[in-house]
């Protein structure tokens, strides 16, 4: 079996999403969720879908040891869903091109630190955007900057608030999230860049 860890910092819906994706998968299993703020409602979610939680700090997070609490629930790939601190080097490093996260927005623009959830929404409507989206991407060690593996795209509309955009966002974050994360584990990163890269010619 291949393990996924799911590190979500707030409600948790793409969370809860991968975990009943993959719960009759015949190779692949949410095996834990980690969240770094203790009264996420992803917690209480999870844990009643049987899933373990561990909850952390920020020093933990950044500890050596770190990884080593990953190796003990068998941890393959990470995955970043709603997750908003910058991955340590000794994490990256212990986890080569087997971190993925998702974000509300086309990147490279609207990415980088502070640009979460609803101000990644308000900046792209200031900016008048025809069109925004959502992107999935390998984790380096810098903030929404890894390779692109996937990206598809919605209308703004012209009546749209932060509230209805991020509404429309989180739908296709539901429709391809868990497909992308399954075929980047079962068919490899390289397959995922390569159609990218087709697509973006
Ligand atoms: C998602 O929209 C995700 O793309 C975003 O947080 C939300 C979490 O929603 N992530 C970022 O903004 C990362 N920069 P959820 O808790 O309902 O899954």
């Amino acid at each position: 079996m291949i393990h996924i860890v799911v590190f979500a910092s707030g409600t948790g819906s793409n969370a809860i999403n991968l975990i009943s994706h993959f719960r009759q998968h015949p190779a692949i299993r949410v095996k834990a969720v980690f969240c770094n703020r203790p009264d996420a409602p992803v917690i209480q979610k999870a844990r009643a879908e049987g899933v373990p939680v561990v909850v952390f700090d920020r020093q933990a997070f950044n500890a050596p040891a770190f990884v080593d609490t990953l190796k003990q629930h068998d941890a393959h790939w990470l995955v970043l869903a709603g997750f908003l601190w910058l991955v340590p080097p000794a994490l990256i490093d212990a986890f080569p091109q087997r971190i993925i996260n998702i974000h509300p927005a086309l990147l490279p623009a609207y990415g980088g630190k502070g640009m979460f959830g609803h101000h990644v929404h308000q900046a792209v409507l200031a900016a008048r955007e025809p069109k925004s989206g959502i992107t999935i991407h390998l984790v380096d060690h810098r903030y929404d900057h890894g390779d692109t593996l996937f990206q598809v795209t919605c209308p703004v509309l012209p009546d749209d608030t932060a509230d209805t955009l991020a509404s429309r966002i989180h739908a296709l974050e539901h429709r391809w999230f868990p497909e992308v994360v399954e075929t980047c584990i079962t068919r490899g990163v390289l397959h995922l860049k390569t159609q990218h890269a087709a697509q973006t010619l």
